[in-house]
């Protein structure tokens, strides 16, 4: 359970600093924190770009500061922070330091787990960090960490440009790319993390520094994919890409087409060799029917013929596909449908969807869909994502700490719940680990090559060993978090925690 491992975090933390104790001399710091006692400090301590917001403010401050996108990843925390300069956040992380007070970062408030970007203590959303600044000398676009991948294609694509970020509506930016990132455009330019040129880090001494490859090459390498274990990212520099309209949108199906889309998707995965085009299939369960949510992107203007055609024949239910911008095709998607619904995501790495593991999907999708609806589950939904075979070749694993391996094109199932009472978070998150699990089995029956293979970590349940996340890197990760963060700071706030 997160609150335990946050506890556990904590209590890790407090026994370095006791271990640190004999050969050191380390400031005294409560064996309680006490968390409003922190928040004063901090409110006393940033300049006038910051500002700190209290549950009995005036405002939405502190509403919008600890909102989520799935509720159950929402804490009242005893105040909220909004850093408005890199400086600041160094005097916070530093307050934060001394007193071992817990503590949460927030971008786009995403996080499919309790506690990873949430806490009880001093909440920190990046909101004020809200600039993209594009240059057209380098191709490279600065971006703030308080932004959502909505407004960085407002800024960019009116410019003709683009950067290989989030598919859907509302995403964040910041965690979004601290932990990989599939976008529309990875076939033809890699995961986010591939493209990243610099990150602007506030490192837990309250040392500002701009990471690059050729600055610190192990720093940039744990950035890439390592989350939150490094410090707070305050800007991220990505490659920019020329960017057209495009083409798309998205079709939704009843029960009695799935085993057409079934075909359609297992034909795609397996066939397409035109790295311009992509789907997501999603086999959902809502209101007590099994149905499909079909996403169809193309880089163009118009797909050439027999890509999409086998989807484009199929009768629906709803269709809205058409030739247009790029943020017009990423908010077509219904994925803030269920914004403020409670949730919980895992996932599976599979290397090919074949017929046979695509009916074990929708058996899935019924199956849990039928049984989670008895405990308040709205929504019971399966991702489908194809990528192409080369996807993983933009990057090494020795630049990005996360994909551990990319000898084979790892593809992240996603599942995700959507489900109304808290009473029942334990029966979703066993499910969701139950179901995982049953998929890996089945694909490797199959034969495929998956027990060993990475779990993406935007997606994968909070339980999932860190290790099944960063596999043979964690080592060198760990080299780097004993040099940037020796006291274990990052370890008060919640997320996947890499050992020093
Ligand atoms: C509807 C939806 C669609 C999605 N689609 C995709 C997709 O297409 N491709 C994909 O790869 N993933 C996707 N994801 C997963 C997504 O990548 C993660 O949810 C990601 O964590 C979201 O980032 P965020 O900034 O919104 O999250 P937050 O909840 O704000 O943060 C997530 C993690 O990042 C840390 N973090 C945030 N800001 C900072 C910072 N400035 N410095 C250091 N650490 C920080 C947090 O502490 C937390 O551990 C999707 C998720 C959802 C809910
Ligand atoms: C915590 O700090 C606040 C503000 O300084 C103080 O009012 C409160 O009494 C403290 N709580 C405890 C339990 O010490
Ligand atoms: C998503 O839905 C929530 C809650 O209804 C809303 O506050 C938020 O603005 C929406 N986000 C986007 C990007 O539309
Ligand atoms: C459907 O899924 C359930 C749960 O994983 C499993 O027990 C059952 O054997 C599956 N049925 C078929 C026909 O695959």
């Amino acid at each position: 359970m997160p609150t335990v491992s946050l506890g556990l975090a904590i209590l890790v933390a407090l026994s370095r600093v006791f271990l640190a104790a004999a050969s050191i001399v380390p400031a005294p710091r409560a064996l309680v924190p006490n968390a409003t006692a922190t928040c004063l400090q901090i409110a006393s301590s940033v300049s006038s770009a910051s500002e700190v917001f209290w549950p009995t403010s005036l405002g939405l401050g502190y509403t919008n500061d600890i909102y989520h996108w799935a509720s159950s990843s929402t804490q009242l925390a005893t105040c909220s922070v909004e850093p408005g300069t890199a400086a600041d956040v160094g005097v916070i992380l530093q307050i934060l330091g001394s007193t071992g007070t817990p503590f949460a970062v927030k971008g786009g408030g995403h996080a499919s787990n309790p506690g990873f970007s949430s806490t009880t203590g001093v909440q920190i959303a990046m909101y004020r960090f809200s600039e993209v600044t594009y240059n057209a000398e380098t191709s490279t676009a600065d971006i703030g960490t308080g932004l959502i991948w909505d407004d960085v294609y407002a800024v960019l694509n009116p410019l003709g440009v683009n950067v290989a970020g989030g598919r859907v509506t509302g995403v964040g930016v910041a965690g979004f790319t601290l932990g990989g990132g599939y976008s529309w455009l990875s076939n033809q330019y890699g995961l986010t993390v591939d493209t990243v040129t610099a990150f602007e880090l506030v490192e837990t001494d309250g040392t500002v520094t701009t990471v690059t490859d050729s600055s610190d090459p192990d720093l940039m390498f744990a950035l890439r994919g390592g989350g939150n274990n490094f410090g707070i990212v305050t800007k991220i520099t990505l490659k920019t890409v020329p960017q057209g309209q495009v083409w798309g949108g998205l079709i939704t199906f009843t029960e009695n087409e799935i085993p057409s889309v079934n075909t359609a998707t297992a034909n795609f995965a397996s066939g397409v060799t035109d790295p311009k085009a992509a789907i997501i299939t999603t086999y959902n369960f809502l209101l007590g029917q099994p149905g499909v949510s079909q996403l169809l992107f193309y880089d163009g203007p118009t797909p050439p013929s027999g890509i999409f055609d086998e989807f484009l024949a199929i009768p629906y239910l709803t269709m809205d596909v058409s030739t247009r911008d790029f943020i017009s095709l990423v908010q077509s998607s219904p994925s803030n449908a269920t914004a403020g619904e409670r949730g919980i995501f895992n996932t599976v790495p599979i290397l090919e969807y074949t017929p046979a593991l695509i009916d074990v999907i929708v058996n899935e999708t019924v199956y849990w869909g039928t049984q989670l609806s008895l405990s308040t589950g709205d929504f019971i939904s399966y991702d489908i994502e194809p990528f192409q075979p080369s996807f993983l070749s933009f990057g090494s694993t020795s630049t990005a700490a996360y994909p551990p391996d990319r000898s084979q094109p790892y593809l992240p199932l996603n599942i995700y719940y959507a489900y109304a009472s808290a009473l029942s978070d334990q029966t979703f998150w066993d499910a969701a680990t139950e179901s995982a699990s049953y998929i890996k089995s089945q694909a490797i029956a199959e034969g495929q090559n998956v027990a060993n293979a990475p779990s993406y970590g935007n997606y994968a349940i909070f339980s999932t060993p860190v290790s099944d996340i960063y596999g043979g890197n964690l080592a060198r990760m760990s080299a780097v978090k004993a040099r940037v963060d020796p006291n274990n700071v990052m370890g008060q706030a919640g997320g996947f925690k890499v050992p020093e």
